[in-house]
């Protein structure tokens, strides 16, 4: 019988928890193999390693260590190195998921080498193309033979840039089949304990988008506002490397400090920030991911950001955009704190299956090929 052999790609932190599903339902079939290729885009153990560990991701048969980098330099480094795998491989199918530098720089070395791509959570548009990730996107989607999409608003969006329908297979979210499969094992994380936090007693925040890091005036006026709120009630802040560094370079450290209620700590494995998000009063973020699954867990969020890509999580979620505005950001905080915010539902397919529903449709539509 011949092996539909598929690559999977992953390189940074959001990658992981999308392709976990994805493998595993792979692993069950005897028709398909996965070759699990991490790109090294995320290096460090707490933005990497520690993911595929409690993730239960098998860890990666090809390791590509490109690391750090400007736009370009990151970009063309894995494409260089991806092209040899490919060459290497021969996969029948590459499957990208997510919209970092690793989705379009495999995606676009597997089309020109006349492979299939398969591209995980497309269609989503913020309609902001200086924000990195919409361009990867946009790009990746027009190159790709099949789009899997987690919300209806993304068929629009693709049927609009000209994708032939028969592309388009709406599945669900595999983010959320991971956080399904993962939410009873991280309500045992002891991280509230060890944080010294009570549930529903203190808010959860990230940030790490060049537009609300890269600019100092705009990262300062972050910082006040979280300190503001650290006098209602603790915010608990695992920061990722990126505003770590800018932290620092544009020396905050001090701002920091005078609030003693405002914790900036290291960045949290997957079960522990689940069992923050999951107990928190609400979470104050500018992540995609994290609008998706505090919407899952019915925790509200505010997402400080001009514009989401996942309109879904706030038409039908606990997801208010505000931008960054102190004052509009602070409002929406203290409403939420008086008790008053709106509650969610559940979003259509979000139900755990979104990665059997991808791998059932590979088999059908390219093992008849392969038979
Ligand atoms: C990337 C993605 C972004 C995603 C985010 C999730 C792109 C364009 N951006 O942004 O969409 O939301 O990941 O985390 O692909 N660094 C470390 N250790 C690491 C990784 C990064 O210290 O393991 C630091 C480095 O200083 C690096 C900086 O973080 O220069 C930015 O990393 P990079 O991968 O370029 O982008 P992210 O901001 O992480």
């Amino acid at each position: 019988m011949s092996v539909l052999r598929i690559v999977n790609v992953v390189g940074a932190r959001p990658n992981f928890m999308k392709i976990a599903p994805i493998v595993s339902a792979i692993e069950q079939r005897t028709d398909m193999e996965s070759i699990l290729v991490h790109t090294g885009q995320h290096y460090d153990h707490v933005m990497s390693d520690l993911f595929f560990n409690q993730l239960g991701l098998p860890r990666p048969d090809i390791y590509l260590g490109v690391g750090s980098g400007s736009h370009g330099e990151q970009t063309g480094k894995i494409m260089i190195e991806f092209e040899q795998v490919l060459q290497d491989v021969q996969p029948d199918l590459v499957l990208v998921v997510g919209d970092v530098n690793s989705t379009i720089a495999c995606g676009l070395v597997a089309v020109k080498m006349g492979i299939k791509l398969a591209h995980v959570e497309a269609g989503l548009r913020s309609f902001d193309r200086t924000m990195p990730e919409e361009i990867n996107r946009v790009l990746t989607d027009q190159i790709s033979d099949y789009l899997f999409i987690t919300e209806r608003s993304a068929f629009e969006n693709l049927m609009n840039e000209g994708i032939a329908e028969n592309k388009i297979h709406f599945v669900g979210n595999v983010m959320i089949d991971t956080l399904l499969r993962h939410r009873e094992n991280a309500a045992s994380s002891a991280v509230l304990d060890e944080l010294g936090l009570e549930p529903r007693q203190f808010i959860l925040v990230t940030l790490h988008r060049p537009a609300n890091v890269d600019d100092p005036r705009i990262l300062e006026k972050l910082l006040q506002v979280l300190g503001m709120l650290s006098r209602d009630m603790p915010v608990v802040f695992p920061v990722h490397p990126r505003t770590r560094k800018q932290v620092q370079q544009f020396g905050f450290e001090e701002l920091v400090r005078q609030y003693p209620g405002l914790r900036l700590i290291e960045p949290l494995g997957y079960l522990d920030f689940l069992k923050c998000m999951d107990n928190a009063k609400f979470v104050l973020t500018d992540s995609g991911g994290i609008q998706e699954e505090t919407t899952v867990l019915g925790v509200p969020c505010i997402t400080a950001r001009d514009n989401t890509e996942r309109p879904v999580t706030v038409t039908q979620g606990t997801n208010v955009v505000v931008g960054r505005n102190p004052e509009r950001i602070l409002q929406e905080a203290r409403k939420i704190l008086q008790g008053n915010w709106k509650r969610g539902q559940i979003p259509e397919l979000w139900d755990g299956k979104a990665a059997e529903r991808i791998v059932d449709i590979l088999t059908e539509k390219e093992g008849v090929k392969l038979a």
